[in-house]
């Protein structure tokens, strides 16, 4: 039998995360795996050293996963081709926003029987028309991919507390083989085939993430019914999205960790939650700005999903259709006060 090569394209917060659990877990299988995962940096200078140099010395990502050491099986490689050409597995775990060009310099140069899994919580506009990321990595690499996504706030996988995950592939025997490399005690997956809607459940709970946070950021931990309705409603547009855009998924994947689950911890514990709690009590700032001020590098989903659906949703004529969608984009351009976010509950339509 084949052993495996597993490369990480991505080393940002939950690349580092991933890769903390992958490491240690691959070591455990060597009839099934490779023990060196490459792990491609976007290079950069920390502290006047390298980035990659700091992870393969060090072992640990000082900028993205500070305070957590990394297997020494995970080598850092600045060139991602190389990083990619040798391995069976890919994963990807980038910021939306790089995917196409990433993709674009790897076509043609990784093995024609590889297959990949997206860790991307995003949507691609590429074609004009609003799509997946995980066909942008198939379509331009002619490679299978699924998607793993789940109730994963990085810095708590990496502590590795009890967590859950969902792992979608239409083709479950590559479902099996990432589980195999990713599974342990504290990090538990399932396996579903719905591989649409579970990546739809991972980009859209930013936008509900970030509008539940701008609750917080208006009333403190004061308002926790308020924030629930935001929770609830965000999730019923959620589930209206798919089933009006992309129909022929399965509504049992939205009570997978990637659906409810993540809708919750993202608009507790994220990024988007804790950046929006900061844009509502602070009008005068811009997302960069916070973005620069309190993220150090890593980079929130949430405000581009919110633009990126709403452009297609303004397309489609149906903006009125999705009003908290709707809404939070406004409000990420100042095009409307946080406060008005609560009108928009008030007379949605499903309360008519
Ligand atoms: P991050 O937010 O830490 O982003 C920073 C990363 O982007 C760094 O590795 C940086 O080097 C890289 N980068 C910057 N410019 C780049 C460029 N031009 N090209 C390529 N890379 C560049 O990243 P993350 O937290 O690992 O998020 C990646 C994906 O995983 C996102 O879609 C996110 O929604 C998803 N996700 C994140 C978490 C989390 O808790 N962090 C959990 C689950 C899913
Ligand atoms: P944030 O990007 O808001 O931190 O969400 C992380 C996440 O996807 C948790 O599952």
């Amino acid at each position: 039998q084949k052993i495996l090569r597993l490369a990480i394209i991505g080393s940002g917060n939950w690349g580092s995360a991933i890769a903390v659990l992958i490491g240690a877990n691959i070591k455990r299988q060597p009839s099934i795996f490779q023990n060196e995962v490459r792990m491609w940096v976007f290079e950069e200078e920390v502290n006047g050293r390298k980035l990659t140099e700091i992870i393969n010395q060090d072992h640990e990502n000082v900028k993205y996963l500070p305070g957590i050491k990394l297997p020494d099986n995970i080598v850092a490689e600045p060139d991602v081709v190389k990083a990619a050409q040798d391995a069976d597995m890919l994963l990807f775990v980038i910021p939306h926003q790089f995917v196409s060009k990433t993709c674009q310099t790897l076509a043609g140069k990784i093995k024609p029987d590889a297959s990949a899994i997206s860790l991307i919580k995003g949507l691609s506009t590429e074609t004009g028309k609003i799509g997946l990321i995980s066909d942008i990595i198939k379509n331009t690499l002619k490679i299978e991919c699924g998607v793993l996504m789940g109730a994963n706030v990085a810095n708590e996988v990496a502590q590795q507390q009890y967590c859950e995950t969902t792992i979608a592939f239409r083709n479950l025997r590559h479902g099996e083989k990432y589980r195999e490399a990713i599974q342990t005690d504290n990090f538990r997956v399932s396996l579903v085939e719905d591989v649409t809607w579970a990546e739809l459940c991972g980009a859209l709970k930013n936008i509900v993430a970030f509008g539940a946070g701008l609750i917080d950021g208006l009333y403190g931990d004061k308002a926790g019914n308020t924030k629930a309705a935001v929770i609830r409603i965000g999730f019923m547009e959620m589930i209206d999205f798919a089933e009006t855009f992309f129909p022929g998924g399965y509504r049992g994947t939205f009570l997978e960790s990637c659906g409810i689950a993540d809708v919750i911890t993202t608009s507790y514990g994220g990024r988007n939650r804790r950046v929006a709690a900061a844009f509502a009590a602070q009008p005068n700032k811009s997302i960069e700005e916070l973005q620069t001020e309190m993220l150090n590098g890593q980079q929130l989903q949430g405000p581009g999903t919110a633009e990126e659906v709403n452009a297609f949703l303004k397309q489609k004529n149906a903006e009125d259709d999705f009003p908290l969608f709707t809404a939070v984009h406004r409000v990420c351009k100042r095009d409307m006060k946080p406060q008005d976010l609560i009108a928009q509950l008030r007379d949605h339509p499903v309360h008519r």
